[in-house]
């Protein structure tokens, strides 16, 4: 995979029209392309016409994919059931199934799901030459690039506690002996259980946080030429410089269609390049033509 593309904005700016012209145009060039949507609303069959909820040739090279979230948070939860059981065997009398079951509401599930499915959907992507990603809406979106650095984070945390009761543990053994620790009970660090998932979750983590921070995923936001769509669009921009990610372009889509002034829309986001995307016309649905002139006004600029 060369690069990964997500693109960000309020609801209606076009999102998804501009990662369908992103798809469209790379596969026109001859490359290959995965393009997924990880949003809840999916809406790229609606674009290709055809239901994607298994991956599909949809022209030339480019695939399209609507991943099935929910599934990814059911999948999530059974693997977190059974670490836990492997991990901590007499919890199986409190109805561990049940505690764990009841997490797929708790807040926050859903940003884990996404991420866990992004996750593997990429996995499964890397030889396409670009992937791209219909992401869902901006609040969502931010928070699961946020996702990775809280648990790095928190990974660090849990990792210093989890030392502490490994040095308390070699206290008592140093005292009453080993045996009284009990059968199975891992004193060093490289015998802990708890430390081994801690390490393969922070690994995971760790993988998609590089990934987001890198210069291999390009950030792209999208606005119209209107107030509510900048006002978001800057507070994107304010988001990604907290997370230390780079924001690669900003499309001023529907150009034509507000009023907003372009030369107060450029000061906004100085040092971003904007480009101009016209409003190609009202109607339906837009075609593949249409898709290909819209990324002629910026995915070249982009790709170099
Ligand atoms: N440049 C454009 N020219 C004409 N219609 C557009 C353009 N960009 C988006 N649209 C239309 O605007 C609507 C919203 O676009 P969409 O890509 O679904 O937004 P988002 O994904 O950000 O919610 C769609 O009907 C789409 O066809
Ligand atoms: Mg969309």
């Amino acid at each position: 995979m060369k690069r990964l593309f997500l693109f960000l904005g309020k609801g209606g700016v076009g999102k998804t029209t501009s990662s369908a012209a992103l798809s469209y145009y790379l596969a026109d060039k001859g490359y290959s392309v995965f393009w997924f949507s990880v949003d809840p609303a999916h809406n790229i069959s609606d674009v290709v016409g055809c239901d994607v909820s298994k991956a599909k040739q949809v022209y030339k090279r480019l695939f399209a994919y609507e991943v099935d979230v929910g599934r990814y948070l059911q999948l999530y939860i059974e693997d977190a059931i059974s670490r836990m059981k492997r991990l901590y065997k007499h919890l199986s009398v409190v109805g561990l199934d049940k505690i764990v079951e009841s997490m797929r509401y708790s807040p926050g599930m859903e940003e884990v799901a996404v991420l866990y499915s992004m996750h593997h959907v990429l996995k499964d992507a890397q030889d396409y030459d670009y992937v791209v990603v219909d992401t869902p809406p901006t609040g969502l979106t931010l928070r699961i690039l946020a996702l990775p650095k809280l648990n790095i984070e928190w990974i660090g945390v849990l990792r210093q506690w989890r030392l502490k009761i490994l040095e308390r543990r070699r206290m008592v053994a140093s005292i009453k002996g080993e045996e009284a620790l009990g059968e199975g009970v891992a004193v060093a660090p490289e015998e802990d259980k708890v430390l081994q998932e801690l390490a393969a979750h922070y690994k995971l983590m760790k993988g998609m946080w590089d990934l987001f921070s890198g210069d291999e995923s390009v950030k792209i936001l999208v606005v119209n030429q209107d107030k509510l769509s900048i006002q978001e669009g800057l507070r994107i921009k304010e988001t990604l410089k907290d997370l230390g990610m780079n924001l690669r372009a900003v499309l001023i889509n529907k150009f034509g269609l507000f009023q907003k002034e372009i030369s107060e829309i450029r000061e906004y986001f100085r040092g971003v390049p904007t480009y101009e995307v016209p409003f190609i016309k009202e109607k339906e649905s837009l075609a593949i033509e249409d898709y290909l002139t819209i990324g002629r006004f910026w995915v070249e600029e982009v790709l170099k």
